[in-house]
Parts: C-alpha cells; structure tokens; sequence
C-alpha cells in the first residue's frame, strides 16, 4: 500500500514536472522566440528572388506655386491705334450736265483720296458700311436744272429749278444708309435741249458719317 501510494505521489510529481517545463517552454518561446529545439535550425538564406512587376503610378502632385509677375512691356504705338480713314470724296464739274437717265461724270475730284467715288463712271461705291451724307450744290445762269440723287436706280431725292436771267443756287442734303455694294450717283432730268444751254457749276459730295 505505501509502495503504491509512493509510486502514484512520484507519478504525480513528474506530472507536475512535465506541466511546469511546458509552462516555462511556452513562456521562453514567447519572450525569446531565437531559442529551438534542434531540429527548428535554418539552413542559409536563398538568393534573392526577381524583382516584382512594377506598381501602378502614384496620385497627382499638388500643383507648383505662381510664378513672379513678368517685367512690363514696352509701350505700344499709338499711331497704330488711330482709325481708318473714313470714305469721303467730292467732285466738281464746269461743263452742263449730261443726258438724262445717266450718271452725271465729275471730271475734277477735290477730295478723293480712296476712289471711292470712280471720275470715270460718275458713281460712288459703298465700300464701307454705315451711314452717309451726300450733298450736291449747283450754280445756275440762263439754265433749266432737274436732279435726281440715286441710289442703286432708285431715285431718292429731286431737285428742280430754273434760272432765266440770272443765276440761281440750287443745293440738296440727303442721309443715307449704306451697305457694301450699293452705289450712290447724281442724274439729270431734263432735256437734252434744255441742259446745253447757259452756264452752270455743280459740286457734288459725300461722306461716311458713322
Ligand atoms: C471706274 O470704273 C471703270 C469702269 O467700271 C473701271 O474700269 C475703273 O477701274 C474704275 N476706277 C476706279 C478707280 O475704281
Ligand atoms: C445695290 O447694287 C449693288 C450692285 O449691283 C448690290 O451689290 C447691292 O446689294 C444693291 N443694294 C441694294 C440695297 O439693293
């Protein structure tokens, strides 16, 4: 009986043996994990491995900051600045006036710098758009004098007068709106026979206004 109480006391004591080195090899293993058993040993480290397949490319960058404010620049010419001429042109003839239901010809240009009113036809044409005034002034003796001023074949203003004995002044203003192309020109309408007698002087002018 003492012989087996003896032997399962020493059993119970190597239990509790075996119990406390586990305990105190799981502490070991858990603060100083270089400690093995022999048969853990590594062998030497393998080459390194090929290098892994590129990553894809990283967010955007914040943008830089402005840069510093250019130096000014040199003044700028100011002829350049200045507006076209604007079209303007008047005429003079001496001879009387032509046959009806043409042009009126103005051989004698006083003001005519862009051939905007052509000395061979007698007819202004609009290269400039806007709105324009044309004129007309004529000093009569001893002469009968109807006038159209046309515009594209469309008569839009008519001056008549007669000068017996003496001299008369006859004049006209009109303003007109104009677009490119139109054409613009002065027309007698009298008769033949009336217009080749006395003296006469005619001025004819216009300009763009705006
Ligand atoms: C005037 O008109 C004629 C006949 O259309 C033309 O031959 C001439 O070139 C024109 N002149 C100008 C200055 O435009
Ligand atoms: C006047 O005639 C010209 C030339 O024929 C043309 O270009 C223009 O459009 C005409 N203008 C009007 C208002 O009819």
């Amino acid at each position: 009986m003492p012989r087996e109480g003896g032997r399962s006391l020493s059993m119970g004591i190597v239990g509790v043996g075996i119990l406390a080195w586990s305990v105190v090899s799981a502490v070991a293993d858990v603060n100083s994990p270089e400690i093995q058993g022999p048969c853990d040993s590594q062998g030497y480290p393998g080459p390194p491995g090929p290098p892994g397949p590129m990553g894809p490319p990283g967010p955007r960058g914040f943008s830089g900051f402005p840069g510093p404010v250019g130096l000014t620049g040199i003044p700028g010419n100011t002829e350049e600045c200045l507006p076209p001429a604007k079209p303007a042109f008047a005429v003079k003839r001496s001879d009387p006036l032509p046959a009806p239901s043409q042009p009126v010809v103005f051989k004698e240009a006083l003001h005519n710098d862009q051939d905007h009113f052509n000395l061979t036809t007698g007819v202004f044409t609009c290269s400039v758009p806007g709105v324009y005034h044309f004129g007309f002034d004529i000093e009569l003796f001893q002469h009968a004098l109807k006038l159209g001023l046309m515009k594209n074949g469309t008569q839009v203003l008519e001056e008549e007068a007669r000068a017996e004995d003496n001299y008369r002044h006859v004049s006209g203003n009109v303003i007109l709106q104009l677009t490119a192309g139109d054409r613009v020109w002065l027309e007698s309408e009298q008769d033949t026979a009336e217009t080749e007698k006395g003296l006469i002087q005619s001025v004819f002018f216009g300009y763009l206004l705006y």
